[in-house]
């Protein structure tokens, strides 16, 4: 990472590798993950794995040219096979596979369209013991009272995984930063629980001029569910005369120690009128957009502040990053983590 962020890149946590949508039955996808080629491929039985890209023979990457047999992943240049745990099961015309023949491999898990893989803390002592938690899936997604959510193109940040959570719990930034949106905003509670944060704002929005041009305060609550970094889901219920609730939720992915890849959805709770469900939806996916374009070009070149000048009603924030010091190894919490 730059030197504006002297914290790890790549903390513990579910990382998204590619939307589900995307990877069809014994599809195979080469990504950059958290540093790291990987290979990310579905078996015949509809399961997606995770391993190292790279071929223990002499290199091959697994996925240029992979192919999938049940649930392993046969190499393109001299045929061995890896199972889904990474080892290598199969090397044709030989017998005795060589006993360190093997890749490393990710826990995966599939869930509301996104497949997301598991990164331990780096210096995690056992590297084999399970993920802390798993995600949830989320609600109004795969719900035919909600709409179909739509995938927006993703964002290619120069900026640590840290922030985008954090600008979820940060309503100072909201009244400035996307004033279009937002007058004012409150903190109503915030609260953690292992590696799940909560946060519940009120706001007062500005995002439905008209009605206020006919006196109408439109006025509702934001409430961001964030999974450790890699999965940060925001449901806005609004007032506005009619009840309207979208969801947006956001998937920021560690590519290398520069960059994060940011990945949204948007949906939207259907109205009784189709006419006015499909302008809402399209409206919800216009402000999410502007939103991280805004947020874009602040991430990009702002730097880590390991104790931040935080004031009245930034509560949230203090909260938020003594929470996010639980997915960094225990020499980070040290060194770049002080509140
Ligand atoms: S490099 Fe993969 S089988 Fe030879
Ligand atoms: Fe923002």
């Amino acid at each position: 990472m730059t030197s504006r962020y002297p914290i790890a890149p790549f903390p513990e946590g579910w990382f998204q590798v590619a939307w589900s949508r995307d990877l069809g039955r014994r599809g195979v996808l080469p990504r950059r993950w958290c540093g790291r080629d990987v290979v990310l491929y579905r078996g015949e039985s509809g399961q997606a794995h995770v391993l190292d890209a790279y071929c223990p023979h002499v290199g091959a990457h697994l996925g240029h040219g992979g192919r999938v047999h049940g649930e392993r992943i046969m190499c393109p240049f001299h045929g061995w096979e890896m199972d889904c745990s990474g080892r290598c099961v199969h090397v044709p015309l030989v017998k005795k596979i060589p006993p360190r023949a093997r890749v490393g491999s990710y826990p995966v898990c599939e869930v509301s369209g996104a497949i997301l893989a598991y990164a331990r803390p780096e210096g995690a002592e056992d590297s084999d013991a399970a993920p802390r938690w798993t995600p949830q899936a989320l609600e109004g997604w795969d719900d035919p009272t909600w709409t179909k959510p739509q995938i927006l193109e993703p964002w290619r940040v120069r900026t640590h995984v840290q922030e985008f959570g954090e600008n979820g719990v940060d309503l100072g930034h909201a009244v400035v930063l996307h004033s279009h949106i937002t007058r004012a905003a409150e903190t109503v509670f915030v609260e953690s629980d292992g590696p799940v944060l909560r946060h519940r704002s009120r706001h007062h929005y500005r995002v439905f001029g008209p009605l206020e041009w006919l006196g109408k305060k439109v006025e509702g609550t934001l409430e961001t569910r964030i999974d450790g970094f890699g999965r940060v889901a925001a449901h806005a219920r609004v007032d506005a005369g009619i009840q309207i609730e979208n969801r947006v939720v956001f998937y920021p992915t560690p590519i290398d120690d520069e960059w994060v890849e940011l990945n949204a959805a948007v949906y939207l709770r259907k109205q009784s009128n189709w006419l006015l469900t499909r302008a809402l939806h399209a409206k919800s996916v216009r402000e999410a957009k502007k939103t991280i374009d805004q947020d874009a070009p602040i991430w990009s070149n702002k730097r880590y502040e390991a104790r931040p000048l935080l004031v009245a009603g930034e509560e949230a924030m203090g909260h938020y990053r003594r929470w996010a010091r639980q997915f960094y190894g225990a020499a980070e919490a040290v060194a770049g983590q002080a509140s």
